[in-house]
């Protein structure tokens, strides 16, 4: 079980002095266990640490009525959510979705997603594609009162009252919510939805492993046991007290190069369905860690893409960057680079070549390239891409952040940052109560 996520920091090494390394494994040891024994700051927020292995038998069974009752009749589900109530799941869902299914034959339900941006365009054309079969709703709202999904929600949920009527509305919207807070908890009450609770002690972006991720995943047809498996078995592993720990390992690693100077972090996989794994871990560290004005930078790129467009600033750029790579041990599908009598290309030298060969080697290349050029490299690999090895990956970076935010010192588990803008939209769209503010603002503008 030790191996199903290797972390490998030793391309860093020659950035760091050896005995701070050592010291920050040391400081990292005592943050996880300060993590653990809920000590730390935002202690009230640790539900999220042990959901793999607590997760209540009945949720899974909701999960699978729902999927089962919608897999009858409904051709599209609207997944409305933002944040940590959107990216988790859309990200498992690109991860381990058919990279062209949306233009394939579908054997269930297609999941889509809205809430997360307010996009007049982006609605309308919703409505559009609304109207072209048989529509279901899953609404994600922690506090219920977010201004993105609670648009996209009204006018989804106007229409499936308008095509369907308010009763069979009761069987076509499911919303996941607070235990008793919000105005989604209250439409619940009144409206007759069925419904799921997002437990107080679990904040929006660790809530993957809860039904905010586990329901619109399993529309998916993506295994949630098995997602919940490598994430319980990662659960296991990481729970050892030892500095070999991976994620005591990376989090240490991080916060040496941090105070190295190293300020941004680029999330790096060679994997195109990872695209939205990374949208994940940048929210996830970002909004753990980014506090006080201290905090690593999260960024993310895909490459070989975007060495095409970065590959210049990564190399040769203000020295500010370390790289983490997210590395794939082995494709699940079997392709091979076909010859060419004509060899018009010179490309025949790769004949007969897996091209996960190609990329290994861009991967290598670009790595000894990128430690060449200064940029520290931290790797990651899982044997697969399947629903166990990304579920382990998703909790050995939810416990690496908890670890890391502790040792930057901040609270890992708030986000007052949050709020800011969202007060300046509520007095600039004139929200009853904030009136006075909306004048001061617009003096501004
Ligand atoms: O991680 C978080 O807490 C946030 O990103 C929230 O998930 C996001 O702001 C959405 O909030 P809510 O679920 O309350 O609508």
């Amino acid at each position: 079980m030790r191996n199903i996520i290797t972390f490998n920091g030793k391309e860093a090494l020659s950035f760091l002095k050896e005995n701070k390394c050592r010291q920050w494994e040391e400081k990292a040891l005592q943050a996880m266990e300060i993590l653990e024994s809920g000590q730390g700051k935002g202690s009230d927020f640790l539900g999220w640490l042990h959901l793999p292995s607590e997760i209540s038998p009945t949720i899974i069974e909701s999960i699978k009525d729902i999927v089962e009752d919608w897999k009858k009749d409904v051709d599209l589900v609207m997944v409305i959510g933002i944040g940590g109530s959107y990216l988790g799941a859309k990200a498992v869902i690109e991860a381990l979705s058919h990279s062209f299914a949306a233009l394939l034959p579908s054997d269930g339900p297609r999941v889509v997603f809205a809430g997360q941006n307010i996009g007049e365009d982006y609605l309308a054309e919703l409505e559009d594609v609304m109207k072209t079969g048989s529509v279901a709703c899953v609404v994600i709202s922690k506090s219920g009162t977010t201004t993105e999904p609670a648009i996209a929600f009204r006018i989804v949920k106007q229409h499936i009252e308008r095509f369907y009527g308010k009763e069979e509305a009761k069987r076509r919207i499911v919303a996941i919510t607070d235990s008793s807070r919000g105005a989604l908890r209250n439409m619940v009450s009144r409206e007759g939805y069925r419904s799921f609770i997002i437990p107080d002690n679990v904040g929006g972006r660790f809530s993957v492993f809860t039904p905010v991720g586990l329901l619109p995943v399993a529309l998916s047809r993506i295994d949630i046991e098995a997602l919940l498996k490598g994430a319980r078995d990662m659960e296991q592993v990481t729970a050892q007290k030892s500095k070999d720990n991976p994620v005591v390992q990376y989090a240490a690693f991080r916060n040496a190069l941090y105070e190295n100077g190293k300020k941004i972090e680029l999330l790096v996989n060679y994997h195109p369905k990872l695209h939205f794994v990374t949208e994940w871990w940048k929210q996830l560290f970002g909004e753990s860690e980014g506090k006080e004005h201290l905090g690593i930078f999260p960024a993310g790129a895909d490459f070989t893409t975007d060495l095409h467009s970065m590959g210049q600033y990564i190399q040769d750029g203000e020295r500010h960057l370390f790289e983490t790579v997210i590395s794939i041990a082995s494709p699940n599908r079997s392709l091979t680079i076909p010859e060419d009598t004509e060899n018009a290309d010179g490309m025949n030298y790769l004949a007969g070549k897996h091209i996960n060969e190609c990329n290994k080697m861009a991967e290598l290349g670009t790595r000894l390239a990128h430690v060449d050029g200064g940029v520290p490299n931290l790797h990651i690999e899982i044997p697969l891409l399947n629903a166990y090895y990304l579920g382990a990956l998703l909790y050995f970076f939810e416990k690496a952040c908890g670890i890391s935010g502790y040792l930057l010192g901040v609270n890992p588990f708030d986000q007052e940052g949050v709020e800011a803008y969202k007060k300046n939209m509520f007095a600039l769209m004139n929200k009853p109560g904030f009136e006075a503010q909306g004048d001061i603002l617009r003096k501004r503008l």
